[in-house]
């Protein structure tokens, strides 16, 4: 298989990790690091709406922690949607901190139905990261 499917196919496993009583809306996310391990997530909701955590911020936060610190492709499966559902905002910015813009991203409801596209698609006029040197 090659590495855009595993991906994807670990993002849609982690979906079945998601803690998500309220919305019943599961999320998945997968992050190929650059020494070829594969890092994921889901959702974790919190009856105090706002608390709420992304599967994406799960999975880089897991990665993080992990010690890994180069990423090389990100892969989102929301098996409940009827349509490809993109990473919500604050996502973007967190993704921003430690994915180059080029990174290859894929986002879908399913294996057939997929949106292909980068971090700079997704949170373009990136700026600031001077701050961290
Ligand atoms: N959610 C994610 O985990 N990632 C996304 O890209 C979209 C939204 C979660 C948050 C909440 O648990 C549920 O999906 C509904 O918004």
């Amino acid at each position: 298989m090659d590495i855009e499917k595993t991906l994807f196919s670990a993002a849609l496993d982690a979906a079945g990790n998601s803690y998500s009583p309220y919305s019943k809306f599961r999320v998945g996310a997968a992050i190929l690091c650059d020494d070829g391990s594969v890092v994921t997530g889901a959702n974790v909701e919190n009856r105090s709406f706002g608390l709420t955590i992304c599967a994406e911020r799960s999975a880089l936060v897991a990665a993080v922690s992990a010690g890994k610190r180069a990423f090389k492709a990100l892969a989102i499966a929301t098996p409940d949607a009827t349509y490809p559902v993109s990473p919500c905002g604050a996502c973007r910015q967190v993704l921003s901190e430690f994915f180059p813009p080029e990174t290859p991203v894929q986002f879908g409801n399913s294996r057939e139905s997929q949106v292909r596209c980068t971090i700079a698609d997704l949170f373009p006029y990136d700026s600031l990261h001077e701050l961290a040197h």
